[in-house]
């Protein structure tokens, strides 16, 4: 469609009702088309403007419309807009270069795909191929995508058919803080350490998101990690981090591993690196993965395109400019400051917790017959106050994972509207939802 049938459109109600019919109904989708975004904000076809605090999809991190990522695009389009797989461009090898010096701990190796999901899934291709088993250990809690071979490892296992063999759920430590001394992490080790000891010859990695988001939006600590390295190493099992959402900055450093001083053998990212657009990579540890160990072709048609290395490239010295690692600590200060005060207030919101620009709180509803029902409400409320929030873990917790850009006044807007949206909220709890 173009702009100008957009702009002769008259109200969301009327694109859908044209329009919507088109589309697969594969979810819930809002009740509003957007047609335009600016920084941390985005307007729909209506005229309404709303406060993004999820970058889309935890993807546009220096905002919407950003021109110098325009700018970049617009460049590469000109000049190399796709090369055939074989064949790589400047753009591309100097992000790698730039990536293995974001990541000095691994040696870094990359390539660059489209989506998270896509790099997963090569990540787990080359695991199992160098290891020579079949065998996948993650999180019972955990989220890599949504195609056949890494649903299999996810949270929503349960829903593949046929189910993928050798594919084993070790318990998630439920845990928000850098809890090193809870019991908790003790009982997670030592289930990670009997499944191993179960069918050590056929397992090949273990993939965990270092941050648990979609499953409640958990923080191993540490110790957790630093035990979980050593078992994988006294079995000869690969330690991969999935860290489509907090690699390239969210959490105040490039790469979350960095922060838990574990250095895993492979790192799996997307969303940010890409700001909008699908750019995904997997990293591999040059330390302690022979480069001869990638024998085995790789060769699909949008690996290691100019555009993703153009793009990464930017972000890289983005961050560097603007010293977004730091400032991406200090906002998420702020936010969660900001949850840790309204919770005093609105018994509704429990457990606000985060790390860098990563944020989260749970919806305590104990009337409420269904909890995805009662996320879906507050978020309404909340789209109805000007604010696009999306919750996870079956509708118990709210997520924020806002654009690097955000500044005091977004946040203050943020806290003024949550604050109407938890009235309006909390008053409005019926055991109906
Ligand atoms: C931790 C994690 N891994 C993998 C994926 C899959 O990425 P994509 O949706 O780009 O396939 C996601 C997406 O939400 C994710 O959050």
């Amino acid at each position: 469609m173009h702009a100008q049938e957009i702009d002769k459109a008259e109200s969301n109600v009327s694109l859908l009702s044209a329009y919507g019919k088109y589309l697969l109904p594969v979810l819930t989708f809002r009740d509003i088309v957007l047609v335009r975004g600016q920084g941390c904000y985005v307007w729909d076809a209506s005229g309404n403007k709303y406060l993004d605090l999820n970058s889309g999809q935890f993807c546009s991190i220096l905002g919407h419309s950003n021109p110098g990522v325009a700018r970049r695009m617009v460049e590469i389009c000109q000049t190399l807009q796709h090369t055939d797989t074989s064949t790589l461009s400047a753009p591309v090898l100097q992000a790698a270069r730039k990536i293995h010096d974001c990541a000095p701990e691994m040696n870094a190796r990359t390539i660059f795909l489209s989506t998270g999901a896509e790099a997963v899934e090569c990540c787990l291709k080359y695991a199992k191929h160098i290891k020579e088993r079949p065998g996948i250990i993650s999180f019972d809690r955990g989220y890599h995508g949504l195609t056949h071979g890494t649903a299999a490892y996810s949270l929503s296992r349960d829903k593949i058919r046929p189910p993928v063999d050798y594919s084993y759920e070790t318990p998630a430590p439920l845990v928000y803080g850098d809890a090193d001394d809870a019991p908790e992490i003790e009982r997670c080790i030592e289930r990670f350490r009997e499944i191993v000891a179960s069918d050590r010859e056929n397992i090949a990695a273990a993939i965990f998101e270092p941050i648990i988001s979609g499953g409640g939006f958990f923080f191993p600590p540490r110790r957790y990690f630093k035990a979980i390295r050593k078992i994988c190493d006294d079995n000869d099992i690969f330690l991969i981090f999935d860290e489509c959402q907090t690699g390239f900055g969210r959490t105040g450093s490039w790469f979350y591993y960095q922060q838990l001083e574990c250095i895993p053998d492979f790192v799996v990212c997307a969303k940010a690196m890409g700001l909008g657009y699908p750019v995904s990579c997997v990293i591999v540890n040059g330390n302690t993965i022979a480069h001869v160990k990638f024998a085995m072709e790789y060769f699909s048609s949008h690996q290691n395109e100019a555009f993703a290395g153009a793009l990464v490239s930017y972000l890289i010295d983005e961050i560097h400019a603007g010293d977004l690692l730091t400032i991406n600590k200090h906002s998420g200060a702020t936010l969660l400051a900001t949850l840790t005060s309204l919770a005093r207030e609105f018994p509704v919101i429990k457990n606000p917790r985060g790390k860098g620009l990563m944020c989260a709180f749970d919806l305590d509803t104990p009337g409420a017959a269904d909890s995805k029902k009662a996320g879906d409400y507050f978020c309404r409320i909340a789209q109805d106050n000007g604010l696009l929030m999306q919750h996870c873990n079956f509708g118990k917790t709210i997520r924020l994972l806002p654009s690097y850009v955000a500044e005091k006044d977004d946040f203050n807007f943020f806290s003024a509207q949550l604050e109407k949206t938890l009235s309006h909220f909390q008053a409005s709890l019926t055991p109906s939802l």
